[in-house]
């Protein structure tokens, strides 16, 4: 096994590692330090646990373990789903000892967090993250839910895990359209706090998109740090944390007007992030690095074909509009970010018009 990296989610007693590293499942890693009890139930999903359940099984030697396994799919991050995590817990006599663990993308990881955050009022949970996305976004600040028919993630809790197991082995069969969609919020973390990490990304961005394993645990671990980071400023979402949520009132849009699945997430926040800068008033060399580097990543920059006002209506309903106001992540520079509401009312209209 290469070497492995630990990155310190810092939140008091909340706090946990994000270990990171090839072959890290299979044995080679003991994840039972961080399981008290007996029992664990692992939730994964039709994809992913035929390709990984059985390895995982040998990092839990002496536990018992159970397993479910989900439908695949965003429009399965439902209640009904979470309550077939509770079915199951309560069939199989869970207690407050037992440790559900996460095995999958964010979906998996969001649901079964949920359902960790609501069994006997919370039980141990563990993430095994194994989409880029997940590895680098959805596993790491203990954002957990569900969506609701009337809007994505309406439904959740703040509820940290123990410990982040990221394998990046687990990368080698992800298809490369989702290996690009996560690639996004790895630039998206350049572009907010770290513009030297966007120059390391400029430079390495081929290794990436071919699979470079080495530069892919270091873009996934720098990420994880400055995610880390940023979470522990602000762990519910008051202030700061927001910042991470660049190009994502853009993407919402996207992804609610072109019907949720058509455009992956990361896709959309592609393309927000380009939007975002261009309303940040930021020089155009700076837009053009970034569009250069996105479309280096398989990502597009150029929004889909949607109505002005269809837009604004989406980005109205956003969760991050406050006081009838919409808010914006921009840029002072690259690696500056700022949450705002003041913002050049004719750039935004003048965006949204250029992608019809
Ligand atoms: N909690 C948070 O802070 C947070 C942050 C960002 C996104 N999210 C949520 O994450 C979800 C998106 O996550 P995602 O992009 O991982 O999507 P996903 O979970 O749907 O995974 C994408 C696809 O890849 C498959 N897959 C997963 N791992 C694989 C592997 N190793 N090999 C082959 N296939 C694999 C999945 O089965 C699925 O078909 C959304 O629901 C979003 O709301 C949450
Ligand atoms: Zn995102």
């Amino acid at each position: 096994m290469s070497a492995v990296r630990t990155i310190k989610v810092d939140l008091g007693e909340r706090s946990y590692p994000i270990v990171i590293g090839s072959g890290l499942l299979g044995g080679s890693f003991d994840l039972t330090e961080y399981i008290a009890g007996p029992d664990c139930l692992v939730v994964s999903n039709e994809t992913v646990a035929p390709l990984y359940l059985e390895t995982l099984k040998a990092c839990l030697a002496g536990k018992t373990v159970e397993s479910i396994s989900l439908p695949d799919g965003e429009v399965h991050k439902t209640t009904d789903t979470m309550h077939t995590i509770l079915d199951k817990l309560v069939e199989c006599g869970a207690n407050r000892d037992t440790t559900v663990i996460a095995l999958g993308g964010g979906v998996v990881g969001d649901i079964a967090g949920f359902a960790a955050a609501c069994y006997m009022r919370g039980v141990t949970f563990i993430q095994v993250p194994t989409t880029l996305l997940a590895q680098v976004d959805s596993s790491v600040g203990g954002k957990t839910g569900v969506n609701h028919a009337r809007g994505k993630n309406l439904v959740g809790a703040f509820y940290q895990p123990k410990v982040v197991a990221i394998d990046t082995d687990t990368l080698v069969t992800l298809p490369d359209r989702e290996l690009s969609a996560g690639l996004a919020e790895v630039i998206k973390y350049g572009v907010i706090v770290d513009a030297d990490f966007f120059a390391w990304l400029e430079e390495n961005i081929e290794a990436l998109v071919s699979r470079d394993s080495a530069m892919l645990a270091t873009a996934i671990a720098r990420s994880c740090e400055l995610k880390a980071v940023v979470v522990a400023e602000d762990e519910r979402e008051s202030g700061r944390r927001a910042i991470l949520n660049f190009g994502h009132t853009f993407a919402h849009a996207i992804e609610r007007c072109m019907g949720y699945g058509e455009w992956l997430h990361g896709e959309a926040v592609a393309v927000g992030m380009v939007m975002a800068a261009k309303l940040s008033g930021i020089d155009s060399a700076t837009v053009n690095r970034l569009c250069a580097l996105i479309e280096k990543a398989g990502l597009p920059v150029v929004p889909p074909s949607v109505d002005a006002d269809k837009m604004l209506a989406a980005m109205a309903n956003d969760k991050k509009v406050m006081d009838n106001a919409l808010r914006f992540v921009l840029l002072r520079s690259l690696g500056d970010a700022f949450v705002t509401s003041s913002y050049d009312d004719d750039v935004l209209r003048s965006l949204l018009s250029a992608s019809t």
